[in-house]
């Protein structure tokens, strides 16, 4: 199977224009596949991803490259990406590259249970020595703390509902899988007689992932380490998937005294990229340059 298709590659490769001797700095390497983008072009990468299956992927079929000192991998949050940087050379670097959220690999792995279509544990770290568990959340938050996560992260109307039927629900039995969970939040758009396109359960789960993996935390720690390792006219590239990073990216990008915006309007996927990458209907990428 694809571990992942790289999303709005075009976009990505004109605005970080890759060239021999240029340096990057690909903190969420996935698959490798912008990577391998920006390596054909024989610029060097540095390439970071806090999930080690991520990382084993891209070394094995990337092995040539780090033999060869144009690739380095890390196992590593970004939001030590300044460190690592300079660390490892890519102090000053010509483009960072960030392309948030989770692989497909990761989602189309029903054990990592990320996804509501797959019938998984209900896992949902990224790093997998992360202490803690969407199932340590659905278990043993108080009712009112689930309520306010899956209403603040998944933007979810009926997060109380849902928090109520989590709550009754786990006092029979302990709820531990992804199909449970989504179940139980079927029933509660089921009495309310909502239907709807996106599947019910997307909100909660986005919301469960985010608080698992600190993700909004991590982007806004990572976002001001990065000017201080790209060289002038170095470029920074985000591609989020749902609002709370679009925003993120956004409040940065027009708070940051050291950048200049370069998309006033986030750039996104084609209709063709979408017929052939569904999971780039959401990509909103932006883009700034280091003063
Ligand atoms: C959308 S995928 C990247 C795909 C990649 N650009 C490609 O073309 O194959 C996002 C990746 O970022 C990683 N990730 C998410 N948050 C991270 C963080 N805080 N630090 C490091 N990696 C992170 C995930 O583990 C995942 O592998």
């Amino acid at each position: 199977m694809n571990y992942h298709t790289p999303v709005l590659i075009n976009a990505v490769l004109e605005i970080l224009d890759p060239a021999p001797g240029k340096k990057y700095i690909d903190a969420t390497l996935g698959g490798g596949g912008h990577t391998t983008e920006i390596l054909k072009r024989e610029a060097k990468v540095l390439g970071l991803d806090r999930d080690q299956e991520a990382v084993d992927h891209v070394s094995k079929y990337q092995v040539s490259s780090i033999k060869k000192g144009i690739l380095t991998v890390v196992k590593a949050n970004f939001n030590q990406i300044e460190e690592i940087a300079k660390e490892k050379g890519f102090g000053q670097a010509d483009g960072v590259l960030f392309d948030l959220g989770v692989s497909s690999h990761q989602l189309d792995k029903a054990e990592r249970g990320f996804s509501f279509q797959k019938e998984g544990a209900l896992d949902m770290r990224m790093d997998r020595d992360l202490p803690i568990l969407a199932s340590d959340i659905i278990n043993n938050f108080e009712e009112r703390r689930i309520d306010e996560i899956i209403q603040t992260y998944g933007q979810e109307k009926f997060s109380r509902s849902i928090a109520r039927a989590i709550n009754i629900a786990r006092q029979i039995k302990p709820i531990e899988t992804t199909t449970k969970l989504t179940e139980i939040i079927q029933e509660v758009y089921r009495k309310k007689n909502q239907k709807q396109k996106l599947n019910p359960a997307t909100r909660t789960f986005q919301a469960l992932r985010i608080v698992v993996n600190s993700e909004i935390l991590n982007l806004e720690e990572s976002m001001p380490q990065t000017t201080k390792i790209l060289k002038k006219g170095g470029r920074l590239v985000a591609i989020s998937y749902h609002s709370l990073e679009d925003r993120e990216v956004k409040r940065f990008f027009k708070t940051s005294q050291n950048l200049r915006v370069l998309t006033k309007k986030p750039i996104g996927p084609q209709p063709s990229e979408i017929m052939q990458n569904p999971r780039s209907r959401s990509a909103k990428l932006r883009a700034a340059e280091k003063l």
